[in-house]
């Protein structure tokens, strides 16, 4: 099924498909705050907040949104469909992209859970539907070829991968060739202070074979907004295991935070949008981000990075500085 889309914002073929998404995306973990393991990160969300959140993201350019069924078993999935269809998106408008989740699971199950995707998606169809890690106890040609039977079922439009090694992508990649199929992106942490896509071999494998890199936690968990850098009281009301996760990271990055500061000056945008506009046009079209939010403010400014662009020594001082988190 092809999608229509909103002109505005320049697009970018997801991989080898022809789905077109854009440069930054929606990531809707934060929906199912206070539920599974999230709870240990982020607050219960209202579906006010949810909804508002959702029609932010399509009213500024983003076409896309990233959930999964690890966050809250259907919770983010049911409330990204409602907050759709209270903005009264088409399922032809807006592209969906969804996981797998394999832990301690068999391939069979990736067979045994598309109908509660669908169901909770209700009426929006997966376009892009992802294995979340390499957790399962299945071997990778099996959950591919499940995914692949997916595929040839009209179920999904396209396949992903999640935190897959350099090695295990290219065997997935090499596993639906066989299906006549190509492997469209893999989801990985990729920051200015994470980088070790860089080095590891993985980005380059994606650059030659036309994956797309999904960037999940593009600002870092928040630790590339500044405002832990430059708050005395930013840890206030935030749950334990966000406080930890970012701490990991502030001391060693305070000399990046600044360039950064000086540079979001001179463009009139904020350090987040520093952040996320390197990720999106550092490395041409094999990045894309999906920042995640709770607040639609947040929404709105990550939705006007695609409006401006760092120029080439911007983003060449920035890649020398965050040299050490590669
Ligand atoms: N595949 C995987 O294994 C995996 C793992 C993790 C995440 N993900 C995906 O990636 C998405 C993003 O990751 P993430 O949420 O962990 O990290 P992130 O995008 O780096 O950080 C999101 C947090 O940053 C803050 N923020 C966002 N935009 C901001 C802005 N413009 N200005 C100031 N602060 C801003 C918010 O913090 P506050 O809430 O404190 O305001 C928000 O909750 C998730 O929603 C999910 O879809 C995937």
């Amino acid at each position: 099924m092809s999608k229509k889309l909103d002109e505005t914002v320049v697009k970018r073929k997801l991989g080898k498909t022809e789905i077109d998404i854009t440069p930054v995306g929606q990531g809707v973990m934060q929906f199912a705050g206070g539920h599974t393991f999230l709870r240990f990160l982020y607050y219960t969300m209202d579906d006010k907040i949810s909804n508002e959140i959702v029609k932010t993201a399509i009213d500024n350019g983003i076409n896309w949104f990233d959930t999964a069924e690890a966050y809250g078993g259907g919770i983010s999935e049911t409330k990204l469909a409602k907050g759709l269809k209270a903005a009264k998106i088409k399922d032809e408008d807006v592209i969906i992209a969804t996981k797998w989740s394999p832990f301690l699971r068999r391939h069979t199950s990736v067979k045994k859970t598309i109908s509660d995707r669908i169901k909770y998606l209700e009426p929006y169809t997966i376009d892009l539907h992802q294995i979340h890690n390499q957790m399962s106890v299945s071997s990778i040609r099996k959950q591919v070829d499940a995914m692949a039977d997916l595929y040839d079922e009209g179920k999904i439009q396209s396949i992903g991968v999640s935190n897959f090694s350099t090695k295990n992508t290219i065997l997935t990649n090499d596993i639906l060739k066989e299906r006549g199929l190509s492997l469209a992106s893999n989801q990985v942490n990729y920051s200015l202070i994470h980088r070790n896509i860089e080095s590891n071999g993985l980005l380059d494998a994606a650059k030659e074979l036309g994956i797309t890199i999904i960037a999940w936690s593009p600002l870092q968990m928040g630790v590339l907004t500044g405002f832990y850098h430059f708050n005395e009281d930013a840890f206030e009301n935030k749950k334990m295991g966000k406080k930890i996760m970012i701490k990991r990271y502030l001391k060693k990055s305070r000399e990046l935070m600044e360039e950064m500061d000086l540079i979001s000056k001179k463009h009139k945008v904020t350090i987040a949008q520093v952040a996320l506009n390197w990720l999106i046009n550092y490395h041409g079209d094999t990045v894309v981000v999906i920042p995640g939010a709770t607040k639609p403010k947040q929404v709105e400014q990550n939705g006007q990075v695609m409006n401006f662009v760092l120029s080439k020594t911007e983003l060449n001082d920035l890649e020398e500085l965050s040299r050490e988190f590669l």
